[in-house]
């Protein structure tokens, strides 16, 4: 019987001495056991998923993190958010971290511009960080981060620039605002094994257009996520399944020359506004 040999896998953790390594052990060799007997898996099938992983484990450094691209195009990042995330009360929903987030951004003031000369048009972002009761929370840490009109993030380029990321913190009435980049569709890295995958399965490596935001405050459940632009033709087809309707907001086109929130002087470009209200569930929830 071919379910003999999983029995007999199970079994021999019997000894294992903590209980949350058993079962997650024991629940990932069932299912692994009936995705081979499923597709009825062939020893050339077998050999070449392994092959796979051993190209994602060789092109994995420092600086790319394939393992995090598999998991996310495959949706498991996404569904390990919906696991870990639970929907509480207003609180603003999370989605997909990605692996461009960099430690150590650079602060910038209320109103101040976090694009640092990355290329791409003007966008002014304001909003409040509230808890789930209403109330304001001053001093939360707001980190943003984005891919410049070229579709890359300051890590994908090979010189040191830090570019198109910042942090800053909530004022008294919980209120944020800075000047960042519109958002602009941008293909995930696709030159490396998850990439072999998608172009093998069919898929696109784009993403929607997105702005990166981590928030986090005492006593309340830091917030990964972004928001995306209404409008956008991806928003069905986001290559990692972030989209959520609640996280699509309305970047407002603003011709060149039109007054700017804080007087700064946009005469011959174009730019656009966003409103981006988050609630933050509180913490252990
Ligand atoms: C990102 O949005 O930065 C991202 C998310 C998942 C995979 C690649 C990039
Ligand atoms: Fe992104």
């Amino acid at each position: 019987m071919e379910e003999e040999v999983t029995d007999r896998v199970l079994r021999s953790f019997a000894d294992c001495a903590d209980p949350r390594t058993r079962e997650v052990m024991r629940s990932l060799v069932r299912h692994l056991h009936a995705f081979v007997r499923e597709v009825r898996l062939t020893e050339r099938e077998w050999d070449l998923g392994v092959d796979f992983l051993t190209r994602t484990g060789h092109i994995t450094d420092d600086r790319r993190q394939e393992f995090i691209l598999l998991s996310d195009v495959l949706g498991v990042s996404m569904q390990t958010v919906a696991v870990n995330n639970e929907a509480y009360g207003e609180a603003t929903e999370a989605t997909v971290f990605g692996p461009f987030f960099v430690e150590d951004s650079p602060e910038i003031e209320q109103g101040g511009d976090m694009a640092f000369g990355a290329r791409g048009e003007p966008c002014w972002v304001e909003g409040t960080v509230t808890d789930t009761v209403g109330e304001p929370v001053a001093g939360a840490r707001v980190e943003v981060w984005e891919a410049d009109e070229d579709g890359f993030y300051d890590t994908q380029y090979d010189d040191e620039r830090t570019a198109a990321r910042a942090h800053l913190f909530t004022d008294a009435d919980g209120g944020y605002r800075f000047w960042g980049l519109t958002p602009t569709p941008y293909a995930i890295p696709h030159d490396g094994p998850v990439g072999q995958l998608l172009a093998a399965t069919g898929r696109s490596p784009m993403r929607a257009s997105h702005l990166h935001f981590m928030v986090s405050a005492p006593a309340l459940r830091t917030l990964v996520t972004h928001i995306f632009v209404r409008g956008d033709e991806l928003l069905d087809s986001d290559a990692v399944f972030g989209v959520k309707d609640s996280l699509v907001k309305d970047f407002r086109p603003q011709d060149s020359g039109s007054p700017t929130p804080d007087g700064r002087d946009l005469a011959d470009r174009a730019w656009s506004r966003v409103r981006f209200d988050i609630v933050l569930a509180p913490d252990g929830t």
